[in-house]
């Protein structure tokens, strides 16, 4: 399917979805570019963590505002099929955006308007030539909503919590399933709750529960919806 039409397709859902599995297999079976959205919202709070703009549980948010041209996020070239480091000021901090204390303040920051509209300039530059599989919370609603195809991925919270669980134990070993899954859950309350482009699934949305489905039958139903646009 690669030297046809270059689609744009949207992939969102709540945290630890599997959206960005899916997503990555969709984009590597298509000859396509993945671009994980979370991943940029974290490169801002890892900005905002390193140069403390916050205090207990508030961000600084004049000083971010006012601070925001200095942050220059890319995804580099990529090490091994999609997996491209993402560059904050031309240093790599793939691995840094995943520790608990990134996951903690990242919502808090995704609710500011001014984060938002220049995260979705950018994802939108990235997306603009098509050839494009987006994951994020927004993406189907606000970054394309005219889209080719749109993914809504979801799973029981305590699956969810569980791949989490897996995923921080090898970065944070104290971590525990319990703080895990209470981490997800106010994360999916800001993020369904906020004012500012909310996690909902976009009408034309085509719903993926990824507790009930393995991940080759993911790849499978999702090729399958990509051939039958091409065929349209
Ligand atoms: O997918 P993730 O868990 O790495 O996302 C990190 C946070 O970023 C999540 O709490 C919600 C936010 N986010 C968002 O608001 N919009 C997006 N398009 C992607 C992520």
């Amino acid at each position: 399917m690669q030297n046809e039409r270059k689609l744009i397709i949207a992939i969102d859902g709540f945290a630890s979805s599997g959206k960005s599995t899916l997503a990555k297999a969709l984009a590597d079976a298509l000859g396509y570019v993945f671009i994980d959205t979370g991943a940029m919202y974290r490169g801002v709070a890892y900005f905002v963590s390193m140069h403390g703009l916050y205090a207990a549980d508030s961000i600084h948010e004049e000083a971010l505002i006012q601070r925001l041209d200095e942050i220059n996020l890319l995804f580099g070239a990529p090490n091994a099929g999609n997996d491209r480091p993402l560059l904050l000021n031309g240093v790599d901090i793939s691995e840094a955006i995943r520790s608990s204390e990134i996951s903690a303040l990242v919502s808090l920051i995704a609710v500011i308007p001014e984060v938002r509209t220049k995260l979705v300039d950018l994802q939108r530059q990235m997306g603009q030539h098509g050839g494009i599989v987006m994951d994020g919370r927004d993406i189907g609603t606000v970054v394309f909503p005219q889209a080719d195809l749109k993914i809504f991925v979801t799973a029981d919270i305590d699956i969810r919590a569980q791949r989490r669980y897996i995923e921080m134990r090898k970065s944070s070993p104290e971590i525990t399933l319990a703080s895990v899954k209470s981490n997800l859950a106010s994360r999916d309350e800001i993020d369904t709750k906020r004012t500012t482009s909310p996690l909902k699934q976009a009408e034309d949305a085509v719903l993926f529960d990824t507790g009930l489905l393995t991940r080759e039958t993911q790849l499978e139903k999702a090729l399958s919806l990509v051939k039958a646009l091409m065929a349209q």
